[in-house]
């Protein structure tokens, strides 16, 4: 079976004769090749460059042969066609350095036409990468989350604690529910636009779901979480969700009509296939074990596929990305161990 049918049938649930591999930040600064085309670009350089963003997009692929390519990209691209000046800093991450916390700001913001305009390169850059893709192989495209990207928006860029979303969502919740509905809207046409490509699949990463309490993510972040979900679902192109959450709250992630879920290495894959069995799943290898000892690392890869074995609908990943001090021979071992899986 080819890599690219692989994905598709792990991703609809079928069982495959073995799971199909792609790993979150497979394409980043881990990579030597990477490197050296960011010393010459800023990162949103790379991301708006159809022929920068391609190249990237496939370096994982030539040097490692994952049997499916992720968009490079950034989940933060949609707060920027909304207006927000975007950067990524060198050891800050991303700055905005207009946040939106007020109804001038939110009257600001540009509209919505306008804003999928602005994301028309990546509709070149995805329709470049599947024609420079071999054939064979899988492309997943991705968006962030409402609240996970608009949260940056909110803050203006990294912030463990999220206060400021905090504050806004008690004192003004009308004002963060425009902001959410916003992105919302845009985000449903960026997935459309993404799919008229022909990807295989979209990964929705809701990666700060558990940083507000259950209750108020369920009544403030959930709904418009939902509305994408419900608005966007299509079993030709499937929906995975990414998220860092909770046992708790992936109970109510899993009610959206999403076809496969993406798990942190904290839970366990195998009660989640019992307690979700009509989802495909995702994950979930710690991602520090690729920093350490290599055979440790194979062996807690293995541990996974035999418990995954003939459980169907299970595609091979991390339980969150690839971080930058992994060694590349560390990645390419993993990928070896997985393609040759029997
Ligand atoms: O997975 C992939 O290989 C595809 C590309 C991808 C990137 N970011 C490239 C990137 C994807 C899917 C993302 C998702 C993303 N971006 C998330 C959700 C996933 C997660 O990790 O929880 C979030 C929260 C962001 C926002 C973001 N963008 C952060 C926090 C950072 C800084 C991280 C850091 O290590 O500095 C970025 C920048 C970014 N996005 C880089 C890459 C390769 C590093 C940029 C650089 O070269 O300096």
């Amino acid at each position: 079976m080819i890599a690219r049918d692989l994905l598709k049938s792990a991703l609809s649930g079928q069982q495959t004769p073995r799971p199909p591999i792609w790993l979150m930040r497979q394409a980043g600064r881990y990579m030597s090749d990477y490197r050296n085309l960011r010393k010459k670009n800023s990162f949103m350089e790379l991301c708006h460059e159809p022929d920068l963003a391609t190249e990237i997009t496939l370096q994982p692929i030539k040097a490692f042969g994952m049997d499916a390519a992720i968009f490079f990209c950034d989940i933060l691209v949609t707060a920027e066609a909304l207006g927000c000046k975007l950067d990524i800093v060198e050891k800050v991450g991303p700055v905005i350095s207009n946040p939106i916390r007020c109804q001038q700001d939110l009257a600001r913001l540009t509209p919505l036409d306008e804003a999928i305009d602005n994301l028309n390169y990546t509709h070149r850059a995805l329709t470049q990468i599947r024609s420079a893709l071999p054939a064979d192989k899988g492309l997943l495209g991705f968006v962030g989350a409402p609240l996970t990207v608009g949260s940056y928006m909110i803050e203006g860029g990294s912030s463990s604690g999220v206060h400021t979303v905090f504050r806004l969502i008690q004192e003004d919740p009308e004002l963060f529910a425009q902001i959410m509905e916003r992105l919302t809207d845009l985000t449903i046409e960026y997935i459309g636009l993404q799919r008229s490509t022909g990807v295989d699949g979209i990964q929705i990463f809701e990666s700060w779901a558990s940083l507000l309490p259950r209750k108020i993510y369920l009544k403030h972040a959930f709904p418009h979480l939902q509305r994408l979900v419900k608005s966007c679902s299509n079993k030709e192109q499937p929906l995975i969700l990414f998220a860092l959450a909770d046992s708790e709250l992936w109970q109510d992630l899993q009610t959206l009509p999403v076809q496969v879920l993406s798990i942190g290495s904290q839970h366990d894959l195998r009660s989640f296939r019992k307690a979700f069995p009509d989802k495909a799943l995702q994950g979930n290898l710690d991602s520090r074990y690729l920093l350490g000892d290599r055979n440790i690392m194979l062996h807690a890869a293995k541990e996974i596929l035999e418990d995954m074995r003939d459980q169907g609908g299970y595609i091979f990943n991390l339980g969150h990305g690839i971080t930058p001090k992994t060694p590349e021979s560390n990645v390419s071992a993993l990928v070896d161990l997985v393609l040759q899986w029997r």
